[in-house]
């Protein structure tokens, strides 16, 4: 339990946690400091002096609450004269060469630079003299597109690509009103983290060459929701939007701030990942090469099921824990023998001492826990004694190269249960196309042992069901939530209080 204080906000007790600077201390309780530089990942720079506040009886008049601890009995003003003046100036101050291009501007409606002229500004621009131009549209490379013009200096990018990523690409150049930020001639942006620079930057001026211009943000709907691209788990917002006549589509991935997960950051890879979600899905289901009702492929695959001689169900690393006790019933149910063998997910040596991981499935830590064998040669022996594989999910052409699959599948039936329509499940016979994780919701278990949970954040206009229904269709015990859960705490000892909705929204750290 964090020591509290008790400090004075323009007269007002307020109480606020020991060790914080001023701006996240009184901002914890809802009361505003505006600032630009600082940045909680970070540190103070002191270099915007936005965030100046009065102080009363002891110490300096004014001080920059960026670099001011918060300590008992201390009197904080925001809303004396001479502090809304000094915002009024400072604001003035940043405005002065910036092209207030906010109509074309990606930044616009979740911009400081704007709110802050809304809330502490909104004097008529008094210069008569030309703006300084400077350039726009530069490629730094790595997706990041700056605009010299609509910076205010604050370093925040500079400072990421030193302290963070450690690879020191940015800098500023030159002085007053000619000082801009640049990255050395010829080494544009290269770290596996760089768009970071564009949510940190408080203004406009890095924008990403993904998102640039295709939507306004206050259209996008905000979700919650956990990045699938490797087993770190990082927790992401989910920024989608149905258009008129549209399916709801995703347009990008944000970090969303998690201290015992991620932090405020998430890298390039997991960020792009959106793309997956919306590109290349599987919409209707297919016999053979034709297409068909749900009800219709459910009716196929039991009569496959019924007349197979020897089952082997393949699951997904990436699949929830709710999915995977479901098929590892259904497993049981039809004596399939189950496999989670995955190991196509692990590129060795790709990780980093960050966030990335060599390991690009998000639960694995689910299959060990449900005691499911992931072996190689558990898989292959026992497909080759069988006459039918279901595979949920799992992408084989990540390990096997196409000649290796034909020969793996030779005079057996495939079951294809898939969110996407790649190759690999073009060669099953019968496919049914399932939600993908961004569509459904449930629990899963990092790299790090956390348990984390994700709702549903997206609807397609054909609206696809979870795997854990396709399970029961396939005739698995399993039919409801409750079920799946009660399951779930009988065989992980580590779940035995679990229940989706006391797990908290920055997860569990499971013993
Ligand atoms: S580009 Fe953005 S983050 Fe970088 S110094 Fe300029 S305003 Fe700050
Ligand atoms: S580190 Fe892994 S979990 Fe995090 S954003 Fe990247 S791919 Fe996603
Ligand atoms: S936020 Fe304090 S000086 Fe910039």
């Amino acid at each position: 339990m964090a020591e509290m204080i008790k400090l004075f906000v323009n007269g007002n007790e307020v109480e606020v946690e020991a060790g914080k600077n001023l701006i996240d201390a009184i901002g914890a309780v809802g009361i505003e400091i505006p600032h630009l530089c600082y940045h909680p990942a970070l540190g103070a720079d002191g270099n915007c002096r936005m965030c100046l506040v009065g102080l009363e009886e002891g110490g300096p008049p004014l001080v920059a609450a960026c670099k001011t601890p918060a300590a008992e009995g201390m009197k904080v003003l925001l809303d004396a004269d001479h502090i809304k003046k000094i915002q009024h100036d400072v604001l003035e101050f940043q405005l002065i060469n910036h092209p207030v291009d906010c109509p074309v501007c990606d930044q616009a409606g979740e911009c400081s630079l704007q709110d802050y002229y809304m809330t502490y500004d909104g004097q008529k621009s008094r210069m008569t003299v030309p703006q300084v131009t400077k350039s726009k549209k530069m490629d730094f490379g790595c997706g990041v597109i700056h605009d010299q013009e609509r910076c205010v200096l604050c370093g925040r990018c500079v400072r990421f690509c030193r302290q963070i990523t450690k690879t020191g690409e940015l800098g500023i150049v030159n002085r007053t009103d000619t000082a801009r930020v640049a990255i050395f001639p010829g080494r544009p942006l290269d770290n596996r983290y760089a768009v970071n620079v564009v949510d940190l930057c408080p203004v406009g001026a890095m924008t990403s060459a993904d998102f640039r211009f295709k939507q306004r943000v206050w259209f996008m709907k905000k979700e919650r929701g956990v990045c699938h691209g490797c087993s770190k788990g990082c927790n992401i917002t989910i920024d989608h939007n149905r258009e008129k006549d549209q399916d709801d589509l995703i347009y990008r991935f944000r970090p969303l701030f998690n201290e015992q997960i991620n932090g405020y950051f998430i890298c390039d890879e997991g960020r792009l990942s959106y793309r997956d979600e919306n590109e290349n899905r599987l919409t209707e289901a297919r016999l053979s090469k034709t297409t068909m009702s749900l009800d219709k492929a459910v009716t196929a695959g039991l009569k496959e099921i019924k007349r197979a001689e020897g089952i082997v169900i393949l699951i997904s690393p990436d699949c929830s824990l709710e999915q995977m006790v479901s098929v590892k019933s259904l497993a049981e149910e039809l004596g399939a023998t189950l496999s989670g063998f995955s190991d196509g997910y692990i590129k060795k040596g790709d990780g980093d001492d960050y966030l990335i991981q060599d390991d690009k499935a998000a639960n694995r830590a689910g299959l060990a826990a449900l005691n499911i064998d992931s072996s190689q040669t558990g898989f292959e022996e026992a497909l080759a004694k069988a006459g039918l594989l279901i595979n949920f999910n799992n992408d084989l052409s990540l390990f096997y190269d196409e000649s290796s699959l034909k020969k793996l599948f030779k005079e057996k039936r495939v079951i294809g249960v898939t969110s996407r329509n790649t190759k690999l499940f073009q060669m099953a016979n019968l496919v049914i196309p399932v939600a993908s994780f961004t569509e459904y919701s449930g629990s899963i278990i990092s790299c790090d042992n956390i348990l984390q949970t994700f709702n549903r954040a997206i609807t397609k206009n054909d609206t696809l069901v979870d795997i854990c229904e396709v399970a029961s269709l396939f005739g698995g015990p399993l039919k409801t939530d409750r079920d799946r859960y009660d399951e779930l705490k009988k065989i992980v000892v580590s779940l035995n209080d679990f229940d989706p909705d006391t797990i908290p929204a920055t997860g569990l750290k499971l013993t």
